[in-house]
């Protein structure tokens, strides 16, 4: 079934402040194929998504976002989304996922901790406004 980008979109303005994509942002990549979205919903409102980006000839596959809408939190839906989203690299040929997380993001940063990632290393300036990252990763094989 196609996304419907008002129902992501409603989603990722709720989710991030500064960090939000834009609708033409998450239109182009809904449509490319190196990307995958998985959502979660209910009825007409997306509740939680994942986006997955992948790059030709990398066995590296990308977390590019994660977001759960705040009365869903808590609920392990994100912890499957990134289940689903692993088998699905997984089925594409990466043998490595990684993500990133605003230092200060302590429920992101939970989130991958709790699903097996290792913080990898640091992203210096790496968000808007300045604040450092972190490179989380997690191998699949
Ligand atoms: C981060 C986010 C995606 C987590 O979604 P969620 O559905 O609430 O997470 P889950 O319920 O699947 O949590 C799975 C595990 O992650 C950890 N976790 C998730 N959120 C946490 C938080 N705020 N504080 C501490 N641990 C947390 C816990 O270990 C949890 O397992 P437990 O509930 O059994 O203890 C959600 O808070 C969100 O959308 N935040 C705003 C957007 C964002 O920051 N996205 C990430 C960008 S990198």
């Amino acid at each position: 079934m196609p996304i419907d980008i008002d129902a992501l979109l409603a989603l990722e303005r709720e989710c991030f402040e500064v960090d939000a994509q834009s609708r033409n942002s998450l239109a182009y990549l809904l449509s490319r194929a190196n990307a995958d979205t998985y959502v979660i919903g209910d009825g007409e409102v997306i509740l939680a998504y994942v986006m997955l980006l992948y790059r030709r000839n990398s066995r590296v596959a990308r977390v590019y976002s994660i977001a759960v809408a705040a009365t869903a939190r808590g609920q392990g839906l994100a912890a499957r989304l990134l289940i689903h989203a692993e088998t699905s690299a997984g089925a594409r040929g990466a043998t490595i996922i990684r993500a990133e997380a605003r230092q200060s993001n302590r429920g992101s940063r939970a989130l991958f901790a709790a699903a097996g990632y290792r913080e990898i290393g640091a992203l210096p300036g790496y968000y808007a406004g300045g604040e450092d990252g972190v490179r989380l990763e997690k191998s699949l094989v």
